[in-house]
């Protein structure tokens, strides 16, 4: 097939990208994203400080819209991200204890209600570990809650939509290292004690290499029962880039339960990565190199 969306569709895979509402107004832009992508997840729109203001006061507006848009397009959509340490609203960030747990676990359940039945995976917790040697939690005001608040946080999206795929998402795991072991040792626990996990998500944010371990990595995921995906993947510009996403994009298809890849914007200039020049297309909207060499791996 021509298009991103439709060749992944033939492997039986999404091709997504991360979308911002304040873009829905530009042509080129929207040409592009509907014209490539079969998928959708929200850059900004459904986490916590977008979708809880205050304390109990819900703003679904810009997440619908983008919701919206993708069925409309028959695209399916990710959501991102119900629990993270960062983009909590400031009523938040000065809870602890019980009443942030309380809090915390209230949002999972009213999001996922409102979205149910619209989001294909959910981003339930991200970036829950730490960077470095400790494979271990990052500290965080949600982590000191306790150790558990990532499977309550699971078991109130799974009670909230059931239909969806609930998915732990975190980045720098894209090999075979001590942070993404630690997760990996999460999920095992996890999926050997009933705690409804479905999927991982490897954020992939690269630079300009790539692990030589990165597909044995997925598969190791995979072979403990759940999907993997490929969630905000986006390359530093330089001699490599088109050869790094078309190694992405083979390891995805080289492992049966690699269900999707979701780039993280769709043109350069709407990268949150500024000068890298990370994604597909340039400002312009024109195919990249790095284009035609996902184009041609799918
Ligand atoms: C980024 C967005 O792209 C920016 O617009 C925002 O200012 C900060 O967050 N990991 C994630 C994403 O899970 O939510 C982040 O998105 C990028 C890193």
């Amino acid at each position: 097939a021509s298009t991103l969306g439709a060749s992944a569709a033939e492997k039986g895979r999404y091709f997504g990208a991360a979308v911002g509402t304040y873009k829905f107004n530009d042509n080129t832009y929207m040409t592009v994203l509907n014209r490539e992508f079969n998928s959708l997840v929200a850059e900004n729109e459904m986490k916590w400080d977008a979708t809880e203001p205050q304390r109990g006061v819900f703003n679904y507006s810009a997440g619908d819209r983008i919701v919206s848009h993708a069925r409309s397009r028959g695209m399916s959509v990710r959501g991102h991200a119900l629990l993270w340490h960062a983009q909590q609203p400031g009523w938040a960030q000065g809870l602890s204890g019980g009443d942030l747990r309380n809090a915390a676990i209230n949002h999972v359940t009213q999001v996922a209600t409102h979205f149910r039945g619209q989001i294909h995976s959910w981003d339930v917790v991200n970036e829950a570990f730490a960077d470095g040697g400790s494979g271990g939690r990052r500290d965080s005001n949600l982590q000191r809650t306790g150790n558990d608040w990532i499977e309550a946080a699971f078991r109130a999206a799974r009670a909230a939509d059931p239909g969806a795929k609930l998915c732990y998402n975190d980045y720098n795991t894209d090999g075979i290292n001590a942070k993404s072991t630690g997760i990996y040792n999460m999920v095992r626990d996890f999926r050997s004690r009933g705690v409804p996990i479905d999927c991982v998500g490897f954020q992939s944010h690269l630079g300009t290499s790539i692990p030589g371990d990165y597909q044995a990595n997925l598969q190791r995921f995979a072979d403990l029962g759940v999907d993997v995906q490929i969630t905000e993947l986006d390359v530093t510009q330089g001699g490599n880039q088109a050869n790094i996403y078309g190694t992405v994009t083979r390891a995805c298809l080289a492992v049966s339960r690699c269900t999707g890849i979701t780039v993280w914007g769709v043109r350069d200039c709407d990268s949150w990565r500024g000068g890298d020049n990370a994604l597909l297309f340039d400002c312009a909207g024109n195919k990249k190199a790095a284009y035609t060499a996902v184009l041609d791996a799918l």
